[in-house]
């Protein structure tokens, strides 16, 4: 039995698309269920951010989040496979009218993912301020909260609507497939089996 943590939303039905292709059932959440027992598999429906949490404290086996959050929270799993979905970037955004001022002694960027940004801006040796926000990152510059943010672009609508452009790229990400470490040596065998049924899913995906 494996027991895998999905992030609510397009990701996990992405996911269960994958394993439907895979074993030829129908893997679906009831409406407000959020546990699924399908043969050899329990899934549990999960906010994106916590995914790493219940797999780090084993609670879950496997666990399916963007390479940003595990980024971000730092938390000790194993990526085993880049899902090839959910692709995104992490970038810098600023208003079209502004440029990135490198040596203004404390840029203030408005984010919900502070480590990232923390860590972005110290490896350029630039000192920020940090303004922890929950959503709507696009608003903060609008209304003088901040001088940049640091947020997710997707198909980049989001800025371009606000009158923002993205002036740096952070980093790219996708969806992993990660793992519990000791879930990983005990399970060793039922999670590479899977681990080379969901590869040879993707691989074809890919091309
Ligand atoms: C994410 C992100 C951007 C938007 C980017 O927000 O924070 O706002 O998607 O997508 P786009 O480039 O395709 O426009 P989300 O929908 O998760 O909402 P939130 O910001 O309120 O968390």
């Amino acid at each position: 039995m494996l027991t895998i943590a999905l992030p609510k939303g397009r990701i996990a039905e992405e996911t269960l698309e994958i394993f439907s292709q895979i074993f030829g059932e129908n893997f679906t959440f009831e409406s407000r269920k959020l546990i699924l027992d399908v043969g050899e598999f329990k899934f549990l429906n999960v906010r994106n951010q916590d995914v790493p949490t219940y797999v780090m404290h084993q609670s879950a086996d496997l666990g399916v989040v963007g390479l940003d959050v595990i980024e971000e929270q730092g938390l000790d799993v194993i990526k085993l496979l880049d899902l090839n979905i959910g692709k995104c970037r992490v970038s810098i955004g600023i208003k079209n009218e502004d440029e990135l001022d490198w040596s203004k002694p404390n840029l203030k960027i408005a984010s919900k993912m502070v480590n990232i940004t923390k860590r972005y801006f110290a490896t350029k040796a630039v000192g920020v301020e940090i303004v922890k926000l929950y959503g709507s990152i696009e608003l903060a510059p609008l209304v003088g909260l901040c001088d940049a943010i640091v947020d997710i672009v997707d198909t980049g609508a989001t800025m371009k609507e606000n009158g923002l452009k993205v002036a740096e790229d952070i980093m790219y990400s996708s969806v992993y497939l990660i793992a519990n470490k000791n879930s990983y040596y005990a399970k060793k065998s039922e999670i590479l089996a899977l681990f080379e049924k969901i590869n040879s899913v993707v691989e074809v995906s890919k091309r």
